[in-house]
């Protein structure tokens, strides 16, 4: 697909639902008793992995676009797959199915497409066998297809060693059936929607500093739930937004949950024009629209504790220091590594290509501004948020930019070039 330089931005843009949520809210609804009636739910593939996965276990699952019925059947309601379980792309259905599957009682493979099957698994498999479940990397090298023994399961406190919400929400989830307590504590606070959507449901969770502690459920219940607007896909608006001449938008309904708003404080110490407007609690997570104009944006150093707030969001973010004044460091993300692909190399060699100034480090990037971007041929690697990324640096950049692979967007965000070219005229 090919791009070139634009004009202005314009007008509104309502962004689909948060993909986080989405996976939860179907998973959370299949294990509880009654039916979810789910609104704004983001009809991206990887969500639809998740849909797949529980209807392959008996559940009734009616996707009506915007709105989906999910006929719960209980904690105990799951049934044993025929065939494997297909988890596509997504990091999200693998590691959190998995905390379910690990007590369920049958036997299951889970696995997915060939960037699933590079991703580290053992972070979820040493946890969840410390709890009494018989799971295994088939392979042999701690990556997917995994093989999964629901056992009976003990609590435990885990230490995690990263700051991951898809950890953390495994043995959360495992913990829910688990005897007695289970405590996560996580070097940093991660994403917190499994903490909020479970205790909707009716299980016993809460949360002590980066601490998550949850206790068995005899049973969740049904529940209705309106999905806020995804801020990692309103990301590339507010970057565009900010970072082309003469733009002001309004970007409608984003969640702004304080786990996941690292980009807003990201973009405000890096001088930007950006108005909250309208904040409510209607879907049950903090949700505002975001009034964004184009501004002259300085770097910034980035790292610590807000990384897990902005972890998907640090692609554009490395996009957008490149037209920003001075240096800005992104430190502490060694996680980017691990992601759909290795996102620290992927963004050095791919600004590179275009003639920013940008470097690799050990943990992260340091991007010093100013150098103007030419277009070039851009490898995707099947990333959505790089193909995101450089549609934008493409919409700053001279001359012409090609992405490859650039329909790998369906992953989070189907319709996003065409939302983003309606902005542009
Ligand atoms: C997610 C958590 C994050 C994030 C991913 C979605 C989730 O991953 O990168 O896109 O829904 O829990 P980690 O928790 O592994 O950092």
């Amino acid at each position: 697909m090919k791009f070139s330089k634009c004009g202005p931005l314009r007008g509104e843009v309502t962004v689909p639902g948060d993909k986080s949520v989405s996976h939860r809210s179907v998973m959370f609804g299949s294990i509880a008793k009654g039916t979810t009636e789910i609104h704004n739910f983001l009809q991206g593939a990887d969500c639809l992995s998740t849909i797949s996965c529980f209807r392959k276990m008996g559940i009734a699952i009616d996707n009506k676009g915007d709105t989906v019925l999910v006929h719960g059947r209980g904690m105990h309601g799951l049934r044993k797959p025929e065939g494997i379980l297909d988890c596509g792309n997504s990091g999200t259905t693998t590691r959190l199915i998995s905390g379910i599957l690990a007590a369920q009682d049958f036997t299951v493979t889970l696995t997915g497409d060939a960037s699933i099957q590079k991703r580290p698994m053992k972070r979820i498999v040493d946890p969840l066998s410390r709890m009494g479940a018989k799971i295994r990397s088939i392979q042999d090298n701690g990556c997917a297809p995994l093989e999964i023994t629901g056992s009976p399961l003990q609590g435990i406190r885990y230490l995690s060693p990263v700051a991951s919400a898809q950890v953390k929400s495994a043995i959360l989830l495992a913990g829910l059936f688990a005897e007695g307590e289970t405590r996560v504590t996580e070097p940093e606070l991660s994403r917190n929607h499994t903490e909020l959507m479970l205790s909707r449901f009716g299980a016993d969770v809460h949360t002590e500093n980066t601490t998550a502690v949850i206790r068995p459920a005899p049973e969740l219940y049904g529940q209705k739930i309106l999905v806020p607007g995804d801020i990692s896909s309103a990301a590339f608006f507010l970057a565009a937004g900010l970072l082309v001449p003469g733009s002001e938008i309004l970007i409608r309904n984003v969640g702004i949950n304080p786990t996941r708003d690292g980009i807003l404080r990201v973009c405000r110490k890096m001088g930007a024009d950006l108005t909250l407007l309208g904040v409510n609690q209607d879907a049950g997570e903090p949700v505002a629209d975001l009034l964004v104009k184009s501004s002259h944006l300085h770097g910034i150093t980035i790292g610590g504790a807000i990384i897990p707030t902005l972890i998907d969001e640090l692609p554009i973010i490395a996009a957008m220091a490149c037209f920003a004044e001075g240096e800005t460091i992104i430190r502490d993300a060694a996680e980017l590594k691990v992601k759909e692909s290795n996102r620290i190399d992927v963004m050095v060699r791919n600004l590179s290509a275009m003639g920013a100034d940008v470097e690799e480090t050990a943990d992260g990037m340091i991007i010093r501004g100013g150098r103007p971007l030419s277009g070039a041929v851009i490898d995707s690697r099947l990333d959505h948020r790089i193909a995101m990324t450089f549609a934008v640096a493409a919409c700053l950049a001279e001359g012409e930019t090609e992405i490859l692979g650039a329909e790998c967007v369906n992953i989070s965000y189907p319709g996003f070039y065409q939302d983003l070219e309606r902005l542009v005229q």
